[in-house]
């Protein structure tokens, strides 16, 4: 091919512009597509685009990443790794002990993630002590949203105990709306058992039963008694609703059909994308029973290692984990997508009531230690377990049986996922 004169003389431009001629591309899988999600992801792709990089969007549809996860396995395996994938709390260590992630502690001294992050969350990013991902939020699970016109119109205030739920989902009831949206999801029945465990169990059942697996703990009547507050719940939230993904049923509550909604703080990203306001139009609180706990999910990506790439590509990759610790990034990414900051230096000046509640409540409770790994989204157990959990709860929500046999059921499940070979 011959190069016309002023395309070699572009081209020597390019390379005399430092960055311009640096200018890679980077491939980056994840499922973020809902509206709240979608326009978060477009913090971050125009962040690379002003660098000068081409962004290959890698989306995979799917709430909870199950299909991204699986669609990853066969691009990794075959030999074609991306940029970038949102993997997050133990399937880092895994991806991580097979090798295929790329140590990035340069780029974590240079921007001081040592001092900057929690030890909780340095630790996450981190295998045998190296950083091989970024942290991009911190999401709390144990969240209750609720239209507060539906309460307001009912004479309720947000339920702080399961009596008073109780109570105001009989009125609510009687005036005609949907007490609960909740998709019908393996992944979101898990998202709303976790927080009910930690809600009748209280935080030291929740750590022995949900992360450590004690065997009594499982067995225990505490547990019996989840499992009697979540088939309580789910006379609220009928199989017959043909709610699927989980904004399917945010939208409910933001439309005023269904009063509440029990999910990660991702669901704020839809009432956001939809201009709605907190302690306005909706209120954010606790599940009721969980109040100053802190069930969480580390949303981040993991840095796979380019064997070969270009140079361009491998400043692409370091330029994408800058962007992502970055400030701006930071702020503008999690008030769209309803989490907070995993840097706790951060200002929280520009975010809602709800954002800096969750602040607050992060730092407290990793000052004293009380932070809980989400098991529902893969930060606290392995993906093995986490599935077996996922599906035995999923079970249990279709064909209720007894409480006490639920639980003997849960444990086995769990049991099994602990020493199945897969
Ligand atoms: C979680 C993830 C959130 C959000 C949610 C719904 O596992 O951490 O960022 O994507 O699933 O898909």
């Amino acid at each position: 091919m011959i190069l016309s004169t002023r395309t070699m003389a572009f081209s020597a431009m390019l390379c005399l512009l430092p960055g311009l001629s640096q200018a890679g591309s980077v491939e980056v899988l994840h499922y973020w597509t809902s509206g709240g999600e979608a326009r978060s992801v477009q913090v971050l792709q125009q962040a690379m685009q002003e660098d000068g990089h081409t962004w290959d969007d890698f989306v995979v549809q799917g709430g909870g990443g199950g299909n991204a996860m699986a669609t990853l396995q066969d691009r990794v395996l075959r030999g074609n790794p991306p940029t970038a994938a949102q993997i997050k709390g133990l399937d880092i260590q895994r991806w991580a002990r097979l090798g295929f992630l790329s140590n990035i502690n340069g780029l974590a001294d240079e921007q001081q993630w040592d001092e900057r992050l929690p030890p909780v969350v340095a630790a996450a990013m981190q295998y045998n002590g190296d950083y091989v991902a970024v942290p991009v939020n911190v999401h709390r699970t144990n969240w209750l949203w609720a239209n507060k016109r539906i309460l307001d119109s009912v004479g309720v205030a947000v339920p702080t105990t399961w009596a008073e739920f109780d109570q105001a989902a009989d009125l609510i009831a009687a005036a005609g709306y949907r007490v609960i949206a909740q998709g019908h999801q393996d992944w979101q029945h898990a998202t709303l058992f976790e927080a009910v465990a930690l809600s009748v169990g209280g935080p030291e059942f929740y750590q022995a039963a949900l992360v450590e697996h004690d065997f009594r703990a499982m067995r225990s009547d505490t547990m019996d008694a989840v499992f009697d507050r979540y088939y309580r719940l789910l006379e609220h939230m009928p199989l017959s609703d043909d709610l699927g993904e989980w904004n399917q049923a945010t939208s409910l509550v933001i439309n005023g059909e269904a009063a509440f909604q029990f999910m990660g703080d991702w669901a704020k990203g839809e009432f956001s994308a939809e201009g709605k306001v907190a302690n306005t139009d909706y209120v954010c609180a606790p599940v009721p029973g969980t109040q100053n706990q802190f069930l969480f999910n580390i949303d981040s990506f993991a840095i796979f290692d380019l064997r070969g790439a270009s140079q361009a590509d491998q400043t692409a990759q370091n330029d994408l984990v800058r962007n992502i610790m970055d400030d701006s990034f930071q702020r503008t990414f999690n008030q769209n997508k309803g989490s907070i900051p995993p840097r706790t230096d951060m200002s929280m000046s520009a975010f809602d009531d709800c954002a800096r509640v969750s602040m607050s409540e992060f730092i407290a409770a990793a000052a004293n230690d009380s932070l809980l790994p989400s098991i529902a989204h893969g930060m606290a157990t392995t993906g093995t377990v986490q599935g077996y959990f996922y599906e035995k709860i999923g079970e249990l929500t279709v064909n209720p049986i007894s409480p006490s046999e639920s639980s003997r059921e849960l444990a086995k499940a769990i049991r099994y996922g602990q020493y199945v070979i897969k």
